[in-house]
């Protein structure tokens, strides 16, 4: 049997166990397992699997338990996700369980959101704590959490203030309405202030109906046509063209990420936000940096910016910033703070006591001293590993990134790759126009779990020459 067989062999499922329990006794207890697991992250009982295995996720047996889930999403869901073959059941550190047993580490974090893993004990007392102490309250009174972590995110950033919305989306939303805002309070004999946007190639802002207008991919937006209008898309990187656009001065904002996540894994270069930034300043329009998945230490910055030397008027955060809860923030410089009033923006839910709370034992997490440094560390060291051990297989043509946001560009489509690497045990993502395969680790991540990632995804390069020959 070799190894891919191995990890395959479940035995099957006994009774259905207890589930991991948040009482602060239990909060170590490692997670419910079912059967026999061959676990992946232990190399000496089994190893990568070894070139030529299997791939494709259908080879993969489901248990009756799992096939029930899977055929009840296909009855009761609203069918917008493709996924992968496999029922979470749960996780612990950088590795998950499927409700048969098997053990995956975690190369995705639930699409960059869980930075410091899974089950953290510090993260799920904090919760277990706030939420028999206040779950949620609304807007209309004052909450302690919600004003510290206001606090605790200007002090450490360039913003004056914050706005606490869900998702990564509705914090773009809610950037899209302050920016309009600002321009209509910086223009007030103006009958038509300046309300347009300029956004880049292989952006990704979001599925709501502002976010989406600035999201590049056009098939995320015309289904739904007619979008928010008065939004130019120019080439990632493209400085001359971009100033063009700005000099009309029709833009109320710029929005971009320094580091594009779902286009592909692209870092923009200094020059480029220098430049934006002096042509937004001249302009009078406002620079708005994405960091919903390249912000809270996924780069080895706190702020992907800082890399660069550039500062924003605006940030939106979202995915790490309470390792799951959900959870979107604008910061703002007072300048914007100042145009926005009573009643112009809001949401029940954001910024709610228990959200709050767990966001600050992130933040402890992500500012100990040292810790950014590692992320820095873990990633090069990542980069180098994968060149070293990916390198000569002709589909293989660029391994890039900063920190521990990757990817590996391919000349084919990855999802083959990522079958594979599935059903090996290790859980990648994909990104660009599909030929990227993107890796965005929990943070906490160890060296020899990015070593057996690297392995694994080296031993299921050849599932590529099913498609590509
Ligand atoms: C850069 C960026 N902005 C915005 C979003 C949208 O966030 P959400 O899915 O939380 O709405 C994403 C999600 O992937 C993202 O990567």
């Amino acid at each position: 049997m070799n190894s891919l067989q191995s990890f395959l062999a479940v035995a099957p499922v006994a009774a259905k166990p207890a589930r991991p329990s948040v009482g602060a006794s239990r909060l170590v207890a490692p997670p419910p397992r079912r059967g026999r697991v061959v676990a992946c992250l232990a190399p000496a009982a089994a190893p990568p699997p070894t070139a030529g295995a299997a791939s494709g996720a259908a080879r993969r047996e489901l248990s009756a338990a799992s096939m029930a889930v899977v055929e009840d999403e296909a009855r009761y869901l609203v069918g917008t996700y493709k996924r992968s073959r496999v029922v979470l059941d749960a996780g612990r550190g950088c590795k998950l369980y499927d409700l048969d047993g098997r053990e995956y580490l975690d190369m995705a974090a639930g699409i960059a959101v869980t930075a410091i893993g899974h089950g953290d004990p510090d993260l799920t007392a904090t919760i277990a704590r706030q939420a028999s102490t206040l779950i949620h309250s609304s807007n209309v009174q004052y909450t302690r959490p919600q004003v510290a972590l206001a606090k605790r995110l200007v002090e450490a950033s360039f913003a004056d203030r914050a706005f606490f919305a869900n998702t990564g989306t509705e914090a773009n939303e809610a950037a899209i309405k302050f920016s309009r805002k600002f321009q209509r309070a910086a223009h007030p004999d103006n009958d038509a202030p300046p309300a347009e946007f300029l956004a880049f190639d292989n952006c990704f802002h979001g599925r709501t109906m502002g976010s989406v207008a600035l999201t590049s991919k056009s098939q995320y937006r015309e289904p739904f046509a007619p979008v928010m209008p008065g939004v130019t898309f120019v080439e990632y990187g493209n400085l001359q063209e971009a100033k063009k656009v700005i000099q009309t001065g029709k833009l109320a904002a710029v929005f971009v990420e320094p580091v594009q996540g779902e286009g592909g894994i692209h870092s923009a270069t200094q020059e480029f936000l220098q430049g934006l930034r002096e042509a937004c300043d001249e302009a009078g329009t406002l620079l708005v940096f994405d960091e919903v998945q390249c912000g809270l230490g996924r780069t080895g910055y706190l702020w992907a910016h800082e890399a660069y030397g550039v500062e924003p008027d605006i940030m939106t955060l979202a995915k790490p910033l309470a390792n799951g809860l959900p959870i979107g923030v604008v910061l703002v410089k007072e300048k914007v703070a100042a145009a926005i009033n009573y009643g112009d923006h809001g949401t029940t839910f954001g910024g709610g006591p228990l959200v709050c709370q767990a966001a600050l034992t992130v933040l402890d997490k992500i500012q100990k001293p040292g810790f950014l440094a590692e992320v820095s560390k873990k990633g090069e060291n990542f980069k180098q590993l994968l060149r070293t051990k990916l390198s000569g297989n002709p589909h293989v043509k660029e391994i890039r990134g900063v920190g521990l946001i990757v990817g590996i560009e391919l000349d084919v489509p990855a999802g083959p790759l990522v079958d594979a690497c599935l059903d090996a045990g290790v859980i990648v993502l994909t990104a660009g126009k599909g030929n990227v395969v993107r890796l965005v680790p929990p943070l906490i991540i160890s060296e020899k779990e990015l070593e057996l990632a690297a392995d694994v995804i080296r031993d299921c390069l050849p599932a590529l020459d099913d498609t590509s020959s």
